[in-house]
């Protein structure tokens, strides 16, 4: 088995579900063509997928297709245009919710995915890819593909428990893969800080160096508008919290894979 990494893909992920990884995945996508880069979002949530939900897309083909060979992973890739006015696109490969029919792939389909990522990872800058909430198996081979992971928390005592399980899990299997921390929906730069800190605490317990802090999203009443609007915050509020703070992110993480 190729156990190479791509190195210029994000994987971003959660221990627990609801806490805005695919709304995460598709602003910091489009943050990165903004920043000139040629990206690929691929919706890795086989169960629940919904980054065409939360942008209203009706693909003819999505990674359901390509594990059910009835196209191939090139095919399944379509031009999303994410931004009318500044005519930005992201190339998108989506899951299948209409079905569920994913909760598990085999791993021959696993291997399939990696060789396909292999192959059409030149063409882009970043492959960013949103995962399944949790710690099952096809969550940890997902980690061996990637070459930085955004663990994404809030300060719900759930999420913090279920973050540190999930760390905890994934850097013993994959010691060699960069772990970073968002936090998502804080009441504020101080309450952001604040569970970083408290996750950091237990994290402190198993790990000898801390996953650094990438960025601080606000709870803010513009992502759900927006997702209710079927497009990306970065799109309708541009000028909103969360949408600088992802920008902000985006700068950052150039600085790490660059
Ligand atoms: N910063 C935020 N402020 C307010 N609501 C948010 C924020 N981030 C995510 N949400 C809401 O959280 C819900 C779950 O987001 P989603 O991206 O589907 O999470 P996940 O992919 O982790 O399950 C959505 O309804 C979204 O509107
Ligand atoms: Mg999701």
């Amino acid at each position: 088995m190729n156990t190479q990494r791509l190195s210029n893909t994000i994987i971003i992920a959660s221990g627990k579900g609801g806490v805005g990884k695919t709304w995460l995945s598709i602003n910091l996508a489009q943050a990165l063509v903004n920043q000139s880069k040629r990206v690929l979002l691929f919706d890795g949530d086989l169960g629940l997928a919904n980054v065409d939900i939360q942008l209203g897309l009706e693909p003819e083909w999505d990674l359901g297709s390509v594990l059910k060979e009835k196209c191939t992973f090139e095919d399944a890739i379509f031009s999303h245009k994410i931004n009318l006015r500044s005519k930005t696109y992201v190339d998108i490969i989506t899951g299948r919710s209409i079905d569920g029919a994913f909760t598990t792939v085999s791993k021959a389909g696993v291997l399939s995915l990696r060789d396909s990522l292999t192959t059409i990872a030149p063409k882009y800058d970043h492959m960013i890819m949103d995962l399944s909430a949790g710690l099952d198996q096809i969550i940890q081979e997902f980690s061996t593909f990637a070459c930085q992971c955004l663990v994404v928390v809030t300060d719900e005592p759930a999420s913090l428990t279920d973050a540190s399980a999930f760390i905890k899990v994934t850097s013993q299997r994959n010691p060699d893969l960069p772990l970073h921390i968002v936090v998502n929906m804080a009441q504020s730069d101080k309450h952001g800080k604040k569970t970083y800190a408290t996750l950091i605490k237990e994290c402190d317990l198993f790990l000898s160096k801390a996953p650094a802090l990438v960025g601080i999203i606000h709870q803010d009443h513009s992502v759900p508008d927006s997702i209710l609007h079927k497009t990306s915050t970065l799109t309708r509020y541009p000028n909103s919290q969360a949408a600088h703070a992802i920008e902000r992110m985006a700068i950052e993480l150039l600085g790490l894979t660059e």
